[in-house]
């Protein structure tokens, strides 16, 4: 037996044509319809192969997700298959994908026979030569890149779980994320995979489905966080023909990669969600809505849908049991606001991607008008665990109103960027600074930008806050999808504000006025906050930007409140926790006209310090300007009217004789 799919002898009967109900049980503890000490074996073996329980080859794993690749895994991977034939070594090689540590990729694990998985990272194809001779020639441990292994902690080798980085984190929907093979459907049955999907088959009704979800607490992770329970109680009792259940694989808020790592890693547990949450309201078909930008996710969902069909787990009466459903991939264009589940419904009914008026909800009309139950990613990645482990070890993780766990995508101006699994109810303290190891390069911490740009920025006054949606909600942002971006003393939060006002407004679908011309109104505001006037001399400019800053709030309570969708009413959330947390920043640029953190270019002023200065005229021949005036030999110095603030001089200066202020 090489796979499930092959059988086990003559009296193994599971088919296409005539599914077995046991076929998922069987795969992990068969044969069941038959006693035969010899097929009991095979089964034995083939799942000790497929764990890497036993086995006869070395085996290396490499972390291929897009992080993965983006650090030069591919490089590496020749290098490693190259070296393999150099020194005559037959090894197997299994890509991974992204076991959540993006800062230390390019992640190799080696497991040689009888002996536990140890990861190794920041590899580069320079020392893989060594690392093959010392771990596998030599059997030994790879020391100056050990991460940890997977098996019994050590003096020499500690558990890679001990490391920081992962010791605070608790993995549900990543528990398999970077471990196994994502392109096999054998290696995730091998894992227990679509064991909850057995189980709701085989010895549950869809009302007690959705009575186990409702009971385990679990609410959408896609940012709102509506109970999952409560939005498939409601399209399970509308009665119809044709029900539809999507998965919200969009992904546009920027700083999020959480659901493209899970669809790239683990892409069979999404189907296992999906399954469910279809069985559980009767629907017949299913959309996997994933942006265009996602190739790798997309190459990985269409791989797993067709190795599921030939399994008999997607089709027609799925292992007999009378219930059929199958799934298709939508590409979306990469449109923020097809994320929007209306807009993103309209946009797979070819139509425009733009929001419409809720209610009807799309639980009662949806997709071509019949009921519709849209999921995000992690909230179907959790599914499979709550049936499987069930709703009482769900609920029994988290806070009183926010169950299970919530993976952020950490990333910014922190030491261990990546993926980060951890229970609702930590603070966010533990996040920065226990398992994302605080701020690089001795900086200070500033802020923590959560939740998109639906959500805010968070200084340290509020770090100890806990993780979970009412908690975020206090402090004025959001749970969001699970962007966790981090700011150091460098970040000025007028130009953070900025950047994510004019995502939106660049987003803005423009079907709703508030949304449409307030965002543009709000931009134009905060444009003008960190502009200096003293080249254009625009007095009615000026005068505009202390009108437009007593009216800012007004306005982004207009805009909240009367706009048609979830982007135009959050759209000034960043400006408003800005606003809260970072008034005397504000003020610093308006009435000082000065940018405390020097990244405001036009509210900079270079000096040149004529104690420091050797006058080698460096910064003179740099100057694209014209601004630099200077005997050589003499101490130069900047003639402020002509200077536009480029920093090509303090760029250039060996001698750090540039000032800016
Ligand atoms: C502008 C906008 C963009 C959104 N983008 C996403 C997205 O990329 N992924 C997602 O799951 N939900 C997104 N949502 C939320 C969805 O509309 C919807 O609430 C979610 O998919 C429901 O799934 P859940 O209950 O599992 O969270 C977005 C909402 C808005 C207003
Ligand atoms: S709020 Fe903005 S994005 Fe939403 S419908 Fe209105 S214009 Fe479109
Ligand atoms: S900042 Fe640019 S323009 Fe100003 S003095 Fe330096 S090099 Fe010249």
């Amino acid at each position: 037996m090489k796979t499930f799919l092959d059988k086990c002898c003559d009296e193994c009967w599971h088919s296409l044509e005539k599914p077995c109900s046991q076929f998922v049980t069987c795969c992990t503890e068969g044969p069941l319809c038959h006693h035969n000490s010899e097929c009991q074996e095979k089964f034995i073996s083939l799942n000790k192969q497929l764990t890497f329980k036993e086995h006869d080859l070395p085996v290396i794993f490499i972390g291929m997700g897009t992080c993965g690749l983006a650090s030069g895994a591919k490089k590496v991977e020749e290098a490693i298959v190259n070296e393999l034939k150099r020194l005559n070594i037959n090894a197997r090689i299994v890509a991974t994908g992204c076991i959540g540590y993006c800062a230390k990729e390019v992640i190799v694990d080696i497991k040689l026979p009888g002996q536990d998985r140890i990861s190794y990272c920041e590899i580069v194809p320079k020392i893989v030569p060594k690392l093959i001779q010392r771990t596998i020639v030599e059997k030994g441990v790879f020391k100056e890149k050990l991460l940890g292994t997977h098996g019994k902690s050590t003096p020499e080798v500690p558990n890679i779980n001990e490391d920081p980085f992962f010791k605070h984190q608790l993995k549900v929907v990543l528990e398999n994320c970077g471990i196994i093979d994502p392109v096999s459907i054998d290696a995730y049955l091998s894992v227990g995979g679509f064991k909850g999907f057995d189980k709701v088959l085989r010895l549950m009704k869809p009302e007690g489905v959705v009575k186990e979800v409702l009971a385990s607490g679990l609410r959408g992770r896609g940012g709102g966080g509506f109970p999952t329970g409560k939005k498939w109680e409601l399209a399970l009792k509308n009665k119809s023909d044709v029900k539809y259940i999507i998965c919200n694989a969009d992904e546009g808020d920027p700083g999020a990669f959480m659901d493209r790592s899970v669809l790239e890693s683990d892409p069979y547990r999404i189907i296992e969600g999906m399954l469910i949450a279809a069985y559980a309201i009767e629907a017949t078909n299913g959309y996997i809505y994933c942006r265009a930008e996602y190739p790798l996710a997309i190459e990985r969902l269409e791989n797993s849908i067709k190795e599921c069909r030939k399994y008999g787990l997607l089709g027609k009466n799925i292992l007999g049991s009378n219930f059929s459903f199958d799934l298709k991939v939508k590409k979306g264009a990469g449109a923020f606001v097809c994320g929007e589940e209306t807009a993103l419904i309209a946009s797979i009914e070819g139509k425009r991607g733009m929001p419409k008026p809720r209610p009807p909800y799309p639980a009662n009309s949806g997709l071509w008008g019949k009921p519709t139950i849209i999921n995000n990613v992690e909230t179907f990645a959790n599914v499979p665990a709550v049936i499987a482990r069930g709703s009482g070890w769900f609920s029994s993780i988290g806070t009183q109103s926010s169950k299970g766990t919530k993976v952020f995508a950490l990333s910014g101006k922190i030491k261990n960027s990546g993926l980060v699994e951890v229970p609702m109810g930590v603070t966010l303290e533990d996040v920065v600074f226990k398992i994302g190891g605080g701020i690089p390069n001795n900086k200070l911490f500033k802020a923590v930008q959560i939740g998109g740009p639906s959500g805010g920025c968070l200084p340290d006054s509020v770090i100890k806050t806990q993780v979970d949606y009412e908690s975020l909600k206090t402090v004025g942002a959001m749970m969001g999808s699970g962007g966790f971006v981090v700011m150091d003393e460098d970040t000025c939060m007028v130009d953070i504000a900025r950047f994510f006002l004019s995502f939106i407004q660049n987003e803005s679908c423009g079907k709703c006025v508030p949304c449409r011309e307030g965002t543009k109104r709000m931009l134009e505001i905060i444009e003008r906050i960190p502009r200096s006037y003293k080249n254009t001399k625009d007095k009615l400019d000026q005068l505009q930007r202390f009108k437009g800053v007593v009216h800012l709030q007004r306005l982004a309570d207009v805009i909240k409140d009367t706009s048609l969708c979830g982007l135009g009413q959050t759209a000034p959330n960043p400006v408003l926790s800005g606003l809260r947390y970072f008034k005397e920043e504000y003020e610093a640029h308006l009435y000082d006209r000065k940018c405390p953190a020097g990244v405001c270019k036009e509210l900079l002023t270079f000096t040149i310090d004529n104690s420091i200065c050797s006058g080698c005229g460096l910064c003179l021949k740099k100057c694209p300007n014209e601004a630099i005036a200077g005997e050589k030999g003499q101490a130069h110095y900047i003639i402020q009217d002509k200077c536009i603030q480029c920093g090509m001089c303090f760029e250039s200066c060996r001698f750090k004789a540039i000032e800016i202020n």
